[in-house]
């Protein structure tokens, strides 16, 4: 959002170096700095109020995932499929866990660092669930490698800007339909509670990441926006890869699924249009598209 005033052409921006811990400053938004700390603080009193626990879930009175029917073989099979999704969902919460803690550590103002203690612990919170279903089902399976790269890019980007555009902004914007999905094709299973409490989580995470960005964005050069709108367009070939990804035991499964995964990536790009459009960014459509 420009204002046209001149202190706009100035970078404030954060640098997020590993283990450092940004100085405090008292709020600098000159449009309304009641509003941005207003804002936090909902953020924060929301999440302090869906807070949960990992023992509220109905361990061991209901199946951690779907059983399926048939004979033993296909049973096998997709007992394969619901455990790389677990799988996959523990790495994604594991990565959340460090970089939450990283905004924490990196948030300039007091209303913003707040609110990441709150998000500090959901995201614990979700690694831990994660876990004890993860052992469920026999334990951890093969990881998907774009998955650790995607997040190694994000825990390195160069701004705070830059971080909570891709983690909190992207990320946790577009996982909240995958939840969905999750839980709709796994009823009556821990795994479908466990997603039902991570859309209301991270739809929490997503909102304050847009409340903060656009906070901070008041107050980012240009420069520094072309750059973010660069990087989430170098980055896009490793989300598409990170989303295909199969691993090896479920690799057949891939040509039945392209199709939609197709078209997930192209809704995917539609919401990812529309989020640069809400925090003031312009981002290319990458070829194909
Ligand atoms: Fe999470
Ligand atoms: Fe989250």
């Amino acid at each position: 959002m420009e204002t046209g005033n001149i202190l706009d052409t100035e970078s404030i921006v954060v640098p997020v170096e590993e283990n450092e811990i940004a100085p405090l400053s008292l709020s600098t938004d000159t449009n309304d700095p009641e509003k941005y700390i207003r804002e936090m603080k909902r953020f924060y009193l929301l999440a302090k109020r869906q807070a949960w626990k990992v023992e509220s879930l109905s361990w061991g009175k209901i199946p951690p995932v779907p059983e399926g029917k048939g004979s033993g073989e296909n049973r096998a099979r997709r007992m394969e499929i619901w455990r790389s999704v677990v799988t996959q969902q523990l790495q994604a919460d594991t990565l959340a866990s460090l970089l939450s803690s990283q905004l924490l550590a990196a948030a300039p103002d007091l209303p913003g660092r707040l609110y990441y203690t709150t998000m500090v612990q959901d995201e614990g919170r979700h690694a831990e669930a994660w876990i004890k279903l993860c052992e469920e089902v026999g334990g951890m399976s093969e990881p998907n490698p774009f998955l650790i790269q995607l997040g190694e890019r994000t825990m390195n980007a160069d701004t705070l800007e830059e971080k909570i555009w891709l983690f909190q902004v992207v990320f946790e914007g577009l996982v909240i339909d995958k939840f969905r999905q999750i839980a709709a094709g796994a009823p009556g299973t821990v795994l479908a509670e466990l997603c039902n409490r991570l859309t209301i989580d991270d739809g929490i995470h997503h909102g304050a990441g847009v409340s903060y960005e656009q906070h901070l964005f008041q107050h980012t050069s240009q420069r520094t926006k072309r750059a973010i709108a660069r990087v989430s367009k170098d980055m896009w070939p490793l989300f598409e890869n990170h989303l295909l990804w199969r691993p090896q035991a479920r690799s057949w499964a891939s040509a039945a699924l392209q199709k939609r995964d197709i078209a997930t990536l192209r809704s995917y790009m539609v919401r990812e249009q529309k989020l640069a459009q809400k925090v003031g960014l312009e981002i290319e459509v990458p070829q194909g598209y």
